[in-house]
């Protein structure tokens, strides 16, 4: 079973770890680096969503009528960070089609590591929506931050954390930041190295996902 503390969930499951294994070799080349980070999107997801709200309906079999449990309320919002968090979409619209997707462009500054914002759209009403905030990446927890930050300025209040990696640092400082919303990791790694790298981590996930230097 899921190791978790608070409101931190680390996946243990033998898909997952042996899915990133992949990811982390630096010989794995973009289709099969893209199609693993959607997979692994989707397996955490179905954990993550376990809490999304039911409400029954009345449907007709082809025997008779029933009331049977459907998802209930607003839609869901999944919002990638860009660029990296984009990979993961697919990975959860697979498992809720009718989510809508926002969109916040952040980058990490090569020398402070400091996230710049370079855009934001959410999809509305974002207050009445569970928001899954997706980055294969948890590094100094900069960036994470800064996008829950943004979505709680528009008004979100129900929001789930996805990265594949995490390093301590990040996990940390998004906890004390955030201490409200939950947050799903595939992988807890060892450290960051001086330039804010995850050790052992995967590299540059944006660049291994495009194909980009
Ligand atoms: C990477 C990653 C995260 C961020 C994590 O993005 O996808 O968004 O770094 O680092 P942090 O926890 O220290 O903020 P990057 O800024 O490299 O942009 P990219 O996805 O466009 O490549
Ligand atoms: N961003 C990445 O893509 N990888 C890291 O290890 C840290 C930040």
């Amino acid at each position: 079973m899921d190791f978790s503390m608070d409101n931190v969930t680390i996946f243990n499951h033998p898909l997952i770890q042996h899915k990133i294994s992949i990811l982390r070799d630096k010989r794995t080349g973009t289709n099969e680096f893209r199609a693993l980070i959607e997979e692994i999107a989707m397996l955490m997801g179905f954990e993550a969503l376990r809490d999304l709200p039911l409400q029954e309906v009345e449907v007709e079999t082809p025997i008779e009528t029933c009331m049977t449990p459907m998802i209930a309320g607003k839609k869901m919002a999944v919002v990638p960070i860009l660029r990296a968090g984009l990979g993961m979409v697919n990975g959860i619209l697979a498992l809720v089609p009718s989510a809508k997707v926002g969109h916040i462009g952040l980058y990490r500054d090569e020398v402070t590591h400091e996230p710049h914002e370079y855009y934001c759209k959410l999809p509305s009403p974002i207050e009445q929506r569970t928001i899954v905030v997706t980055d294969p990446m948890l590094a100094t927890g900069g960036s994470a931050v800064a996008a829950v930050d943004f979505i709680k300025q528009h008004g979100g209040r129900n929001i789930k954390f996805m990265a594949i990696i995490a390093a301590p640092e990040g996990l940390k400082r998004l906890q004390e930041a955030h201490p409200d919303i939950q947050i799903y990791i595939g992988h807890l790694d060892r450290e960051l190295n001086e330039n804010a790298y995850i050790c052992p981590g995967l590299g540059d996930a944006g660049d291994r996902i495009f194909g980009t230097k």
